[in-house]
């Protein structure tokens, strides 16, 4: 194969959440919210949370699926790429423990924060990676570890209920032919938004000492801050225009497209950017009432539900798009 013919495709899908299931009801009885108002603002019923595990742990077991499901090991995996927002530790990153986890040596592996948009972003590295001939097997995850990071009170509700811990990995190959190819990954941020959607603490802006103080800590500066209905707007405009902007650059319609797979922040979202792009809804599944918002696992977690229970088939055209914090923003077209 030729360089300039290289593309690259998806060859196996895997996910993984935690067993404990915390309904909205569990989160009634620690805060002052009810499932009604969580259901209705956001179509979330459950969300599972970890016990004793961390990102880590939660990437390992959605990787060893997708290795049974591409039909290799981690020992044919030549780069390892994580998406995440909720790291073990500040540093190393996550990939590197779960480069150990995994039983190897020397293999390369790299952290991607790109918050929800992030498993596009490392799809995107992946794709230009085995385009370029660099590398011929590439294990791309999401994991979201959320919980510990959430003030599970009323003045975190806000956030708090929306967020799930999850993981879902895909594993990127060389395609030998055009049928299965990962489109154009586009790809958006735009910084002057960083503060509507973060967690400020630790940080090492400030100057020294001020990391993480006591004022910090009684604020609650150590757990994630959104301004809900400035990011919805954002989010509802954004994602409409990168699937116009991804559709364009395919050639293709609304019609040509098999399965929408939109990261899974609220069911009101991605019914609005479907009603008023005319997406018919069957098109649209979603994922989020089992697990909340997942951040960058949630789009590789839907992807491996829809390949398992056969509503996504080899050869299906599948509109992938997400939105999170940075804000960041991006889309592409993978034909499976
Ligand atoms: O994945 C990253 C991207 N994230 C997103 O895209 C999320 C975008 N934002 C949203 O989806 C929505 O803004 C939310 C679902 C987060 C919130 O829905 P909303 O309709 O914008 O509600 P709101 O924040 O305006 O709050 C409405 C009311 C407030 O009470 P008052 O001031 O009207 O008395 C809140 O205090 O709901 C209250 N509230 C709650 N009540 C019960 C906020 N959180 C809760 C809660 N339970 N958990």
């Amino acid at each position: 194969m030729s360089l300039t013919q290289i593309k690259a495709k998806i060859t196996g899908t895997g996910m993984y959440v935690p067993p404990k299931v915390v309904s909205n009801f569990d989160l009634e009885k620690i805060m002052d919210t009810s499932d009604e108002w969580i259901r209705q603002r956001s179509g979330i019923e459950t969300r599972h949370q970890v016990e004793d595990q961390g990102t880590a742990d939660l990437a390992y077991e959605a990787a060893l699926k997708a290795f049974e499901s591409a039909q290799c090991s981690a020992k044919d995996i030549d780069l390892i790429i994580l998406a995440t927002l909720s790291a073990d530790h500040m540093f190393p990153g996550s990939s590197a423990l779960l480069q150990a986890r995994l039983g190897l040596e020397t293999t390369p592996s790299m952290d991607l924060r790109a918050q929800c948009s992030g498993f596009l972003y490392s799809l995107s590295v992946a794709k230009s990676f085995i385009e370029s001939g660099a590398y011929k097997r590439i294990l791309v995850v999401g994991a979201e570890t959320h919980s510990p990071i959430l003030d599970y009170t009323t003045r975190g509700r806000d956030v708090a209920v929306l967020f799930g811990d999850g993981a879902g990995a895909v594993i990127v190959e060389a395609s030998p032919d055009a049928t299965s190819q990962i489109g154009k990954v586009i790809l958006h941020s735009q910084g002057q938004f960083a503060d509507r959607l973060w967690v400020e603490r630790p940080g090492t802006r400030g100057g020294s000492g001020k990391w993480l103080t006591q004022d910090h800590l009684a604020e609650g500066k150590q757990y994630p801050y959104m301004e809900g209905r400035y990011v919805y707007k954002h989010a509802v405009e954004r994602l409409q225009e990168v699937v116009k902007e991804v559709l364009e650059t395919e050639g293709l319609t609304i019609a040509d497209i098999d399965c929408f797979l939109f990261h899974q922040a609220n069911i009101r979202i991605n019914e609005k950017v479907a009603e008023l792009l005319h997406i018919p809804l069957e098109k649209c599944p979603s994922n989020i009432q089992k697990y909340g918002n997942c951040s960058a696992a949630s789009i590789p977690m839907l992807l491996d539900e829809m390949v398992r229970s056969g509503r996504v088939k080899r050869g299906d055209k599948l509109l992938m798009a997400a939105f999170g914090a940075g804000f960041t923003w991006a889309g592409s077209v993978v034909r499976f």
